[in-house]
Order: C-alpha cells, then structure tokens, then sequence
C-alpha cells in the first residue's frame, strides 16, 4: 500500500505552484467540480497561487463547489480566528466565490450533531467530494482529526489536542467541528501538501512508518488516488523515495 504520486520540489514556491495547477486543471476538466478544502499556513501561498492563475486562465467559478474541512467550535461568526475568516480573506472574495457555492461547517451553532449531519448531507448532495486539499498537523492530524481518531469516522466535533492549539492561532477554542477521516476518504482524489522542515518528521512517518491511527494521515495509504507534494524541507527525513 502506497501512496498513489509523491512530488518533491525546490522549496514552497514551487510547491504552491503545483498545487494551483493540479486545481486549475481539475476545475478545466470539470467545471462543476466539488472541491474539499483546508486553512492552515501552508496554503496561504498556495491560494494566491490560485487566485493568480485563475486570473490568468479565466476560470470561471460559476459552477464549482467547495466544502472546507473543519471550523473552530464556540467562535461567533465573523470571528479573525475562525476558518470562515481566513477563507474568505485568502481566497473566496479574491475568487469571487459566490455564497450559494460554499460551504463550510458553522461552529457558533448550539446543536453541533445536526450541523455535522447536515454537512454530510451536503457533500452526499452534490455528488461526493472530487478533489479534496489537506494539510498535515505537526502530530499527523488532518482536519481536526487528532491522533486516535478512528479511519471510519465522520464530520463531528472534536477536542484539540493542547498541541494543536499552540501552533494555530493564539487563544483558539478547545474544540472544533471537522470532516472525519472517513469522509475525508471519501473524496475521490487527495493532494496533500507539506512544506518546511519542522513538518519532515510528520512526512516521513506518513510514508514510511505504519498505517495507525496514531498518526491520522497514514490514513491516506488506503485511499486509491492520493499525491502528496513536498518541498525539499519537508521530504528531508524521508528513507527511501524510490520505495514509494
Ligand atoms: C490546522 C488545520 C489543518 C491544517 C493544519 C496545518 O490544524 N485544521 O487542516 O492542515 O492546521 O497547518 P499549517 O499549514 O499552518 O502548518
């Protein structure tokens, strides 16, 4: 079991590039395509890249789909912390998104089950996620799902690990509300992209340590069509790249 395509280039331009031509291409093949989407540093450059080359391309959104991974959980709407915040500031006004078109989950609700159930109903509605971005925890989480979340589980909400929240914003809920790992799974292809050297530790248990659910994302070895990109930083403790 393998990951499908491993990609490693010079440093996080390159890597940003790649990842918004694999978007491009994605949304030319199939204009109503449904996207899965991730926040986090990573991909700040990455969704300028986009944005650029959208500009550049002249693609049109009119008929895209995007559900992002995860939210904060207690953070009213509008909050500079929440997800919603980031999304629309790096990429959906820049794209100019339409609100009819995404989706997000809303973590200043008080009845979270029936706003992750209503979530999955979405994405079952618009047919399936089609191409799913991720970025990767420090401890190997993807979305919120923390070390010990189950392959099988779904959108819920979660409690973040003391980790987790040190290294994402300052003074960040305790909880969150995230796409499970099996939804996650769910999505017909996967770009997980990984930049700098503080995330090669976590790269290189994905790719050659086991399949646990200790570490989330080696979750993505039993997903068919999965391609992780990585600068030279991130890919650095990997053992073997030529195994892959
Ligand atoms: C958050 C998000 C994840 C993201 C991770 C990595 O925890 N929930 O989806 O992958 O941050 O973020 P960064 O790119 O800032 O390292």
């Amino acid at each position: 079991m393998a990951i499908n395509k491993l990609i490693i280039l010079k440093n996080k331009e390159e890597a940003a590039r790649r990842a918004a031509e694999i978007f491009v291409e994605a949304i030319q093949r199939k204009p109503n395509l449904v996207l899965g989407l991730p926040t986090g540093k990573t991909f700040v450059p990455i969704y300028r890249e986009i944005v650029k080359l959208c500009g550049k391309k002249k693609i049109s959104f009119a008929g895209v789909k995007t559900f992002n991974l995860d939210e904060y959980f207690g953070l009213k709407f509008g909050d500079k912390r929440s997800f919603r915040y980031y999304m629309n500031r790096n990429f959906f006004s820049k794209a100019g998104m339409g609100e009819g078109k995404i989706f997000m989950l809303n973590g200043d609700v008080k009845d979270f089950r029936r706003e992750c159930l209503d979530y999955e109903r979405e994405i079952r509605k618009a047919g399936g996620i089609d191409l799913l971005f991720l970025g990767i925890g420090l401890n190997g989480h993807i979305g919120f799902n923390e070390p010990g979340s189950s392959f099988a589980s779904r959108t819920r909400r979660v409690k973040l690990t003391e980790s987790t929240r040190k290294s994402n914003a300052v003074g960040v809920p305790g909880y969150a509300l995230t796409m499970g790992i099996g939804t996650i799974l769910g999505a017909r292809k996967i770009v997980l992209v990984a930049t700098g050297r503080n995330k090669s530790l976590v790269v290189r248990k994905i790719i050659n340590g086991e399949i646990t659910t200790r570490v989330p994302a080696s979750a993505l070895r039993r997903h068919k069509n999965t391609t992780v990109i990585l600068d030279k930083d991130a890919a650095s403790g990997l053992k073997n790249n030529k195994k892959i």
